[in-house]
């Protein structure tokens, strides 16, 4: 990394990450890449989501087409959060439509025992596909990204999707013992895949615990924070950013915030200046315009994207995104006009 001025060091997405002031607010979108663009369905067709990730010429390209199509501050890596589960041998797929779907889903020791231990070199491809968009990006951060253990190990235990997740909470409540094995691992996997795409060169990393939101305050800080707490602290010496995020964690956004981190991902039901309130005074935020609302009529848009950014001043940095993943149906255009708009914002009042 370079800490020439006009360098990544200096980019409008480090500054913020860090809580320094930026020259603009930065923007980018999770799931940015994917199936609202036509490009990625172009470059998509015939080949499996798992495949398609294991392929660096494709990782660079799909990568690279929502940085060139809407100008965003950064880009993220394209990958699965249950990639490493696969390529370190366990049994799973991505079915189209569905999400993660798993053969064999962990219901005891045994099964929790088997699953394998991180291995940088199942994962050779992330290394090439980062170091070459590392290159192409020049002074746009890349962001890298893991599932939080719980979020994983909701999929491993329901063997796919779930609304309810009841395997995942009756297996933290009744097995506890087969709960710590596997999460244990867990820790392992997501500290060992957020720590080779940093060291590949990617400029911050978000561990995503998308389900934690479904807990219990309770249950979130007995049976899932420690874990997260330990994968944030065993990538604590890469010295990147670290994003942490979940959906509807607005009752668990401080236990959240009370692991080592510097930015937190906010969703759409908090507004950005109780967030605020709720973490830790040196933490950045990242989010958090309600993914839908971008179907809404342009003035619409603008004045909630408007009050988002608002409230987002009331932290040390803010990064602007949506409150979770681009939904498939946006119309791109809309991305690009609306990352025009934070880029050209004037505030108000001067801070
Ligand atoms: O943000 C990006 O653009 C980078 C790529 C990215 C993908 N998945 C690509 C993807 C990221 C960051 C993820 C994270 C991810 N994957 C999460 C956490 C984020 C979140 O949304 O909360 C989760 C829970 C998953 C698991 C997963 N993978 C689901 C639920 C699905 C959707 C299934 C479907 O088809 O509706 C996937 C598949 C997936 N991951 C796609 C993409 C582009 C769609 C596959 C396709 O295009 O065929």
């Amino acid at each position: 990394m370079t800490d020439q001025p006009g360098g990544l060091a200096d980019s409008a997405f480090l500054r913020a990450a860090r809580g320094q002031p930026a020259p603009h607010v930065p923007v980018w979108f999770m799931r940015q890449a994917g199936r609202s663009l036509p490009e990625y369905r172009a470059v998509r067709e015939g080949v499996a989501m798992l495949d398609a990730c294991t392929r660096p010429e494709l990782v660079v390209e799909i990568t690279m087409q929502p940085v060139r199509r809407h100008g965003v501050d950064a880009a993220i890596l394209f990958s699965d959060i249950v990639l490493p589960l696969k390529a370190l041998g366990v049994d799973l797929d991505i079915v189209s439509g569905v999400g993660p779907v798993v053969a064999e889903p962990v219901r005891d020791l045994a099964a929790a025992e088997a699953i394998p231990s991180f291995d940088g070199d199942r994962v050779g491809f992330v290394t090439e596909a980062v170091n070459e968009l590392v290159a192409q990006l020049g002074g746009t951060p890349l962001v890298g990204f893991a599932g939080a253990p719980y979020t994983l190990a909701s999929y491993l235990i329901e063997g796919g999707p779930s609304k309810d997740h009841a395997l995942t909470k009756a297996m933290m409540h009744g097995a506890p013992d087969v709960w710590r094995a596997l999460m244990d691992r867990l820790v392992g996997i997501s500290a060992g895949f957020l720590r080779v795409q940093a060291e590949a060169g990617a400029s911050a990393v978000q561990l995503f615990d998308s389900w934690a939101g479904g807990l219990t305050p309770a249950d979130y800080r007995e049976h899932v924070l420690p874990y997260s707490s330990a994968v944030f602290e065993r990538i604590a010496d890469l010295g990147v950013p670290r994003v942490h995020f979940g959906v509807a964690t607005g009752e668990i956004l401080a236990d959240m915030a009370s692991v080592d981190v510097e930015v937190m991902g906010v969703d759409w039901r908090v507004p950005l200046d109780r967030a605020v309130q709720r973490i830790r005074p040196h933490q950045a935020v990242q989010g958090n315009l309600d993914p839908a609302l971008v179907f809404a009529p342009w003035d619409v848009i603008e004045a909630k994207a408007g009050e988002v950014l608002e409230l987002g001043r009331t932290a040390p940095g803010h990064i602007f995104n949506l409150g979770h993943g681009v939904l498939p149906s946006t119309d791109p255009d809309v991305l690009t006009r609306l990352v025009d708009l934070i880029h050209s914002y004037e505030f108000a009042v001067a801070s």
